[in-house]
C-alpha cells in the first residue's frame, strides 16, 4: 500500500530511485512521483504505473540525492496532483508518506487555516504542518519532529529540505521502512526487495522512530530523541529471485514455483533425523491453549480455511477462522486458553495488526506465519515461522497460499505428534508433501488443456460459481477470489449444498459452476447439486481426484493424501484465472484497485 524509496549519496539516484519504485510496483500502481537533488531540483509526477513516469525523465534528471514514491490511493482520487512527493506552499520542503494520517482534518484546521492545498491527500497537510513549524523559525529536523508529535496515525515519511542536498529525514509509525546501508551511500525503502541490488545490510526502524540520513550516516533517535544504536541485518534474499527471467507476469512464474516451495518447506522444518524442527516453546505454548484462533485476511484467511480439517484432526484441538477487519471491533467470546496465529504473507497487513496489537495487550500467546522475516507482525508476534516462498510480487497470491496451508501442516503434525494423537502419528507429513509436490507438476503441465477449458467456459461470461463441500468449498472461495480479483468475473464460492438455498436464483442459460470433488464422502452430493444447475442451463466443469472421477470430467488431479487436497485443487484454478485475465486482456500482475500489501485499515 504504496512505496517508498530513498537514496544519498549516489550520482545514479534517479536511476536507483525508479528500479526501486518498479520492484514496489506491487504497494501500488496508480500513480508515482520522484523528487530528485542536484544542480537543479527536479519533481516529477505522474499518473498510472512507474512507466509513465519514466517515460517523461527525458531528458534523464540528475542528481546524488532523492526520494520516490508509488501510489495506492486512500485520500484523494490517482490524479498527478494527489501523487507524491508533496511540497510546502513555497516548495522549500518535499515529502513522500505511505500510510494514513488521521486527524488531518483537525491539524488543517488548528494550524493551517490560511494555506492552500492542490490535492485532497492528508500527506499534503503534513507537508505543509511541517512547513508551518520551519517558518516559526525551527531547523527542519525540529519543524519535523514538532509536527510529528501532533499527527496521528500511520506513516512512513521521507522529508527533504531543497536547500540541502545531503541529508533526508525519515520518521515510521506503523508502516514499514527500512534503511539500507550502502559503501558511502545510504538509502530508505519500504521493503528491502526494492534495494537488493545495491544493499543486502538493512536497518528495521520502529514505530515512533526517526532517522537523519545522509551518505555516510543514519542516526536513528526513538521519540523522546534519545539516539538509538541498532545493527544491521543481512537481508536473505537474492536480487535474482525477484526477477521474472522468461515468464511473463509474476503469477505465471510463482504458480510455476509451488512444487519448489513445497520441497523448501520440507527441508527447512526437517531436522536431519527426520524430526520437525519446530521451538519446542512454541509447541508447549500450544499445548497448553484450548482453542486456535486463525486471524487473518483475503486470500491468508482462505488459507486458515483450508488448514481447520487437518489441524483439528492431527492436533484435536479446536480452531475458529476469523477475518482481522471483523475480529478487531467485533471479538467473539473468547476460550480460557486462546491461541492466535495470524497468517500473513506479507507480515504487513494493518487489519491483521489491530488484532494482534489487542491481543498483545490482552497478553495471549501468539504466531505469526509469513513470508516476511522480521515483518512487523513477526515482530510483535511471540512466536514466528517462516514460509520460505521467495518474494510474491503478482498481486494474485498463489504460492503463498499453498505455503501458508503446508507450514500450517508442519505445525499440526509437531503438535499432534507431541500430544501423542494417533492420526499424527500415522501421518508421514514430509513425504505426503513430496508427493503433492510432484502432483503440482501434473497439473502445472496441463496447462494446455486449462488455457482451452478456459476459453470454452469463461470468455463470454459476466459470472461464475466454484462450488464444493469441505475442504472443496473452501478452495471454493480461494478458487473465486483469484477469479473476480484478476479477471473482474464476477465470481462466488460456494457451500455447495447452499446453492439451492437462494444463490440457484442466478443460474441462467450458460452459467459456468465448477464444481471440486476431492472428497468420496461429500463427491456425490456436490455431482448432485451440480446436475441441479446443469438442469437449470449451467454450464459445468469438474475438477475431481482421479480415484473419484466420472467419464466426463474435465480436469483430473492425482491422488493425495486427503488431509492436503486444497494444496493440489488449488492449483488448476490459479491457472484458470491466470489464463481467463490473459484472454480478456487485462494485466495479470497488477489488477485494477488492488495493492498487494494493505497497510492501511
Ligand atoms: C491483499 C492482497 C491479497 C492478500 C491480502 C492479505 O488484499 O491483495 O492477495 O491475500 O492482502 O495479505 P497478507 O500479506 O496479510 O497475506
Amino acid at each position: 500500500m504504496c512505496g517508498i524509496v530513498g537514496v544519498v549519496g549516489r550520482n545514479d539516484a534517479t536511476k536507483i530511485i525508479l528500479t526501486g519504485l518498479k520492484r514496489l510496483e506491487y504497494r501500488g500502481y496508480d500513480s508515482a512521483g520522484i523528487y530528485v537533488a542536484g544542480k537543479n531540483n527536479n519533481l516529477l509526477k505522474s499518473t498510472g504505473p512507474i512507466k509513465n513516469l519514466e517515460a517523461k525523465l527525458t531528458p534523464a534528471i540528475t542528481g546524488t540525492m532523492g526520494i520516490g514514491h508509488t501510489r495506492w490511493a486512500t485520500h484523494g482520487k490517482p490524479t498527478e496532483e494527489n501523487a507524491h512527493p508533496h511540497t510546502s506552499e513555497k516548495g522549500e520542503l518535499v515529502l513522500v508518506h505511505n500510510g494514513v494520517i488521521e486527524n488531518y482534518d483537525e491539524l488543517r484546521q488548528t494550524y493551517l487555516s490560511e494555506d492552500t492545498f492542490y490535492g485532497q491527500t492528508d500527506t499534503e497537510i503534513a507537508v505543509h504542518l511541517i512547513a508551518h513549524f520551519k517558518n516559526e523559525g525551527l531547523q527542519t529536523k525540529d519543524a519535523f519532529k514538532k509536527a510529528l508529535r501532533l499527527i496521528e496515525g500511520s506513516y512512513a515519511f521521507a522529508l527533504v529540505d531543497t536547500q540541502d542536498d545531503t541529508t533526508i529525514y525519515v520518521a515510521k509509525n506503523k508502516s514499514p521502512l527500512l534503511i539500507g546501508l550502502g559503501d558511502g551511500f545510504n538509502v530508505l525503502c519500504s521493503d528491502a526487495l526494492a534495494m537488493l541490488d545495491q544493499t543486502s545490510h538493512f536497518v528495521e526502524l520502529m514505530d515512533g522512530e526517526m532517522v537523519t540520513l545522509t551518505a555516510t550516516d543514519a542516526i536513528i533517535e526513538d521519540a523522546a530523541g534519545q539516539i538509538i544504536n541498532r545493527d544491521f541485518y543481512v537481508a536473505e534474499l537474492d536480487a535474482s529471485d525477484i526477477e521474472k527471467g522468461t515468464y511473463p507476469y509474476y503469477m505465471l512464474k510463482e504458480i510455476d514455483e509451488q512444487p519448489v516451495v513445497m520441497r523448501k518447506i520440507v527441508q527447512k522444518y526437517q531436522n536431519e533425523d527426520g524430526s520437525i524442527a519446530i521451538d519446542p516453546n512454541l509447541l508447549a505454548t500450544l499445548e497448553n491453549s484450548d482453542r486456535v484462533y486463525i486471524v487473518a485476511c483475503g486470500t491468508s484467511s482462505h488459507a486458515g480455511w483450508a488448514a481447520k480439517k487437518f489441524f483439528e484432526t492431527l492436533t484435536q484441538l479446536p480452531v475458529e477462522i476469523h477475518l482481522s477487519s471483523e475480529f478487531g471491533y467485533n471479538m467473539p467470546l473468547l476460550s480460557e486458553k486462546p491461541f492466535f496465529i495470524y497468517l500473513s504473507q506479507s507480515g504487513e497487513t494493518a487489519d491483521s495488526r489491530q488484532v494482534l496489537v489487542k491481543t498483545n495487550e490482552l497478553g495471549y500467546p501468539s504466531l505469526t506465519i509469513t513470508n516476511v522475516a522480521g515483518s512487523t507482525l513477526s515482530r510483535e508476534a511471540t512466536y514466528t515461522l517462516l514460509l520460505h516462498a521467495g518474494p510474491e510480487i503478482a498481486v494474485a497470491s498463489t504460492k503463498a497460499y499453498t505455503a501458508q496451508i503446508a507450514v500450517m501442516a508442519v505445525l499440526a503434525k509437531a503438535l499432534g505428534t507431541k500430544k501423542a494423537i494417533l492420526a499424527a502419528n500415522e501421518f508421514d507429513l514430509f513425504h505426503e508433501l513430496g508427493l503433492i509436490a510432484t502432483a503440482m507438476e501434473t497439473m502445472i503441465n496441463e496447462k494446455e488443456l486449462l488455457e482451452e477449458l478456459t476459453a470454452e467456459y469463461l470468455t463470454h461470461t459476466r459470472n461464475a460459481f466454484y462450488i464444493g463441500r469441505g475442504n472443496d468449498y473452501y478452495v471454493s472461495m480461494e478458487a473465486a477470489l483469484k477469479l473476480k480479483e484478476i479477471s473482474y468475473i464476477q465470481a462466488e464460492g460456494f457451500a455447495a449444498g447452499e446453492l439451492k438455498h437462494g444463490t440457484i436464483a442466478l443460474i441462467e442459460d450458460r452459467t459456468p459452476v465448477i464444481g471440486i470433488i476431492t472428497d468420496a464422502a461429500t463427491g456425490l452430493h456436490t455431482r448432485g447439486n451440480l446436475q441441479e444447475v446443469r438442469s437449470r442451463g449451467a454450464n459445468t466443469l469438474v475438477i475431481a481426484t482421479e480415484e473419484l472421477a466420472k467419464p466426463d470430467d474435465q480436469i483430473l488431479l492425482p491422488t493425495v493424501h486427503p488431509l492436503l487436497t486444497s494444496l493440489l485443487a488449488v492449483v488448476p484454478t490459479q491457472l484458470i484465472a491466470y489464463f481467463a485475465t490473459l484472454q480478456r486482456g487485462y494485466d495479470v500482475d497488477k489488477p485494477r484497485n488492488l495493492a498487494k500489501s494493505v497497510t492501511v485499515e
